[in-house]
């Protein structure tokens, strides 16, 4: 599987405190059958500046303490960036990273609000060429009361990624409604971990897997958790199909 998105990278924001907690999650996600990782860091927020030296140094360090300690899981970088107005300068002054190779670019919206120049900076982001991905839109208030918000992202071809804590009830009984209405439309894509530690929020994409199966069928598990991060990380298009709910439940309202 691969994970698009989680905290690995040593005392930088706030995901492992040290290089053990690094090593511990690492080994989390191998033994979970991870085998690529997008090792993010929060960017443009006010709690989590992460600068492109300081990312790039952590990067590194965590790439080289991996393969010390044998754990085969690749990391991809890549930046969390908190949505901005100027997040498009940002990109073009180099101060944030896409993921690896690639024009697939990270933005988190802010959990309460849908500023009103939030579709303009994404506009412009995207006319640096870049394809968004919308980290865990289902703990957007704003997209949450007005599923047309979702609709005016989806025309700008940018897509969701769903956090697997969301579509387990762990943010609450409205963020997995949301995800699972955001998967229906449409929007959210692939599901990721966000792992930030092995206990509080565990690199664990398995957990997912029957959760997904069971209300969307084996194949769009399979796209969420494994072919369409396989596409991401090629660089390669993803289309935004909708995922009807299937089987018997959706007839008796079950999960
Ligand atoms: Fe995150």
């Amino acid at each position: 599987m691969i994970d698009l998105h989680a905290h690995v990278l040593t005392g930088i924001d706030d995901g492992p405190k040290t290089v053990s907690d690094t090593l511990a999650v690492m080994r989390q996600a191998a033994s979970d059958g991870t085998h690529q990782l997008v090792a993010v860091a929060h960017a443009n927020d006010g709690h989590f500046a992460v600068s492109r030296g300081d990312y790039d140094r952590a990067f590194a360090d965590a790439v080289r303490e991996i393969q010390m300690a044998e754990i085969d899981v690749q990391l991809i970088p890549g930046m969390e960036v908190r949505l901005g107005p100027k997040m498009a300068e940002g990109y073009r002054q180099g101060d944030f990273l896409a993921i690896g190779d690639t024009k697939y670019f990270c933005v988190e919206l802010p959990p309460n609000d849908f500023p009103a120049y939030t579709l303009d900076a994404l506009y412009e982001l995207s006319l640096e060429g870049l394809r968004l991905l919308i980290i865990h839109p289902e703990r957007n208030r704003g997209i949450r009361k007005r599923a047309e918000l979702a609709e005016r992202l989806i025309r700008m071809e940018a897509l969701g990624v769903a956090s697997g804590g969301s579509i387990l009830g762990q943010f609450g009984p409205e963020a997995e409604a949301s995800a699972w209405q955001l998967i229906e439309m449409g929007f959210i894509q692939a599901v990721a971990t966000d792992g930030h530690s092995v206990s509080k929020r565990p690199l664990r994409l398995s957990a997912y897997e029957p959760v997904l199966s069971r209300r969307y069928g084996e194949s769009v598990a399979m796209s969420m958790l494994r072919t369409t991060p396989a596409l991401v990380l090629q660089g390669a298009p993803v289309e935004l199909v909708p995922h009807p709910r299937v089987g018997w439940r959706r007839w008796f309202g079950s999960r």
